[in-house]
């Protein structure tokens, strides 16, 4: 996966209903360790980065790179969307577009926050890239993932096996969108 390489970034701090989408700082260091340390998080995701190895190695202020975003809840960090170019993805279909990825806190699911947040983030997508679609890739399994991207309006590509589990890829284009 590579950055977006985006001339529009950083975009000004995005704000929807109850929520910001904006640059890592150094503030969200913390949440960021919670989120990638995380067993509940990474249940479909390959497993946790180990606890000690983080706090060791994150960076004071958490990587910036176009397609990053924090989404900050009244002023704390309670997850990252992640919007990169699919370079080397195994499926011919996703090869070069743009990837969708999303995390969100434990404490924060179930309240809608990160259909809130993905809806921004790809209506900042389409402002700034007209006309492109974009791809997500989730475990068959993992049904939160699975029903927020039929929410965002991903339609279904193919399935396939990898990584030991049957995954999904899906597609969301401004057009079929807006439909
Ligand atoms: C995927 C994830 C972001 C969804 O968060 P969330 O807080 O449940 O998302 P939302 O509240 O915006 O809504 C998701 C939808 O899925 C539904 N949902 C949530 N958990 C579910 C579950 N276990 N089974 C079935 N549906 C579920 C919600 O009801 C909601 O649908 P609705 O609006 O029709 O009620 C969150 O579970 C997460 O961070 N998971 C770990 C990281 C991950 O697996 N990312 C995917 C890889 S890209």
């Amino acid at each position: 996966m590579d950055d977006l390489g985006s001339a529009a970034w950083p975009p000004e701090p995005i704000r929807t209903g109850r929520l910001v989408l904006r640059e890592p700082e150094g503030r969200d260091r913390a949440a960021f360790v919670e989120l990638l340390a995380s067993p509940e998080v990474h249940t479909y995701l390959g497993g946790p980065r180990p606890r000690d190895e983080l706090e060791r190695e994150l960076p004071g202020v958490p990587e910036r790179w176009p397609g990053s975003f924090v989404i900050d809840l009244d002023g704390s960090m309670i997850g990252q969307i992640l919007l990169r170019r699919a370079t080397g993805h195994r499926r011919p279909a996703a090869a070069g577009k743009a990837d969708l990825g999303y995390l969100f806190l434990p404490r924060a699911w179930g309240c809608g926050y990160a259909g809130e947040a993905c809806a921004a983030a790809l209506g900042w997508f389409a402002a700034a890239h007209p006309g492109e679609p974009v791809v997500l890739t989730t475990q068959t399994a993992n049904l939160a993932s699975m029903r927020l991207a039929a929410k965002l309006g991903f339609t279904e590509v193919e399935r396939f096996e990898a990584w030991g589990a049957e995954q999904w890829l899906g597609m969301w284009s401004p057009v079929t969108a807006s439909r």
